[in-house]
């Protein structure tokens, strides 16, 4: 299975598949895979001639020192479950100089507004830490494709902003989120949790698809204040936000109107933090 350390190896490497006119499907990761990103993996190589994961954690994306150090590195097992895949898929793991160059620094992005809310109000610095690494493994891998999956809904809409906005000229492909036999979404954060919370962590799920029965009915105050409610139940869980959102814009939605929504959850569990989110209509 070829994998690389290097940009220029692995460009020059890519440049053959560009040349026999492969389209170059590319998975962006921080490694600690899991089915989910299996799923993206599966989902990139059925759709191109050339798939590329990469695995980095990415630190100008972390605003909190202890999750960057507590941020699982596992990259002989990730290669292990890429390979069950495909064998033929390329894997890209950097050192941190090699993306930075000897500045770890962030660019600062406007991403119309996309930036500012939910997990951008909560973990400053994040999306111009996402948007930075995004960018610069889209500038070597350039992929004809490229897998995010929904369960960072946000990141997912900021990522096609980037493209958008850079004419990057990449299609980016949203994909369903993976959850565990019990609903809870899959996450490498997961692997943080005790057993008994990753079997409590499952309420998550259930009040999100609470959210959206009710939402069938109820104004959206009311979906709003009854899943906060559900957790007063549960006080282990901290909700950071519950948020109900129109998908393209992401703006907090007051009244319902002919549009897609989401509602969007943050919660600690510990401490740890467990995101997950749900298509409302
Ligand atoms: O979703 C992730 O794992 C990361 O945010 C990404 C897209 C690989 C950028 O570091």
């Amino acid at each position: 299975m070829p994998i690389f350390t290097k940009k220029d190896a692995l460009k020059a490497h890519l440049q053959h598949y560009r040349d026999s006119g492969k389209a170059i499907g590319f998975v962006p990761t921080m490694g600690a895979l899991h089915q989910g990103h299996l799923a993206l993996v599966k989902q990139s190589v059925a759709q191109n001639g050339a798939t590329v994961v990469s695995i980095f954690v990415n630190p100008t994306q972390f605003n909190n020192p202890d999750d960057l150090l507590k941020y699982p590195r596992t990259l002989d097992a990730d290669v292990q479950k890429i390979a069950t895949v495909h064998p033929d898929v390329v894997v890209f793991a950097p050192e941190v100089d090699e993306m930075y160059d000897g500045n770890t620094q962030s660019k600062h992005y406007d991403f119309d507004g996309l930036e500012t809310k939910m997990e951008g109000a909560h973990r400053p610095g994040h999306f111009d830490g996402v948007g930075t690494i995004v960018k610069k493994l889209f500038d070597i891998v350039q992929p004809t494709n490229a897998y995010f999956g929904e369960k960072d809904f946000q990141q997912l809409q900021i990522v096609k902003k980037l493209v958008e906005k850079e004419s990057l000229g990449i299609n980016i492909v949203g994909c369903p989120i993976s959850r565990e036999e019990s609903g809870l979404a899959m996450s490498s954060r997961n692997e943080r949790l005790t057993e008994k919370e990753r079997k409590d962590a499952a309420i998550i799920y259930r009040i999100l698809q609470e959210a959206r029965e009710h939402f069938k009915t109820e104004s959206i105050a009311e979906v709003r204040e009854h899943a906060l409610e559900a957790f007063e139940t549960h006080p282990e869980f901290k909700p950071e936000y519950f948020e109900i959102a129109e998908e393209s814009t992401l703006e907090t939605a007051t009244l319902k109107e002919n549009r897609k929504y989401r509602a969007f959850i943050a919660v600690f569990l510990g401490n740890v933090r467990l995101i997950d989110n749900i298509s409302l209509n």
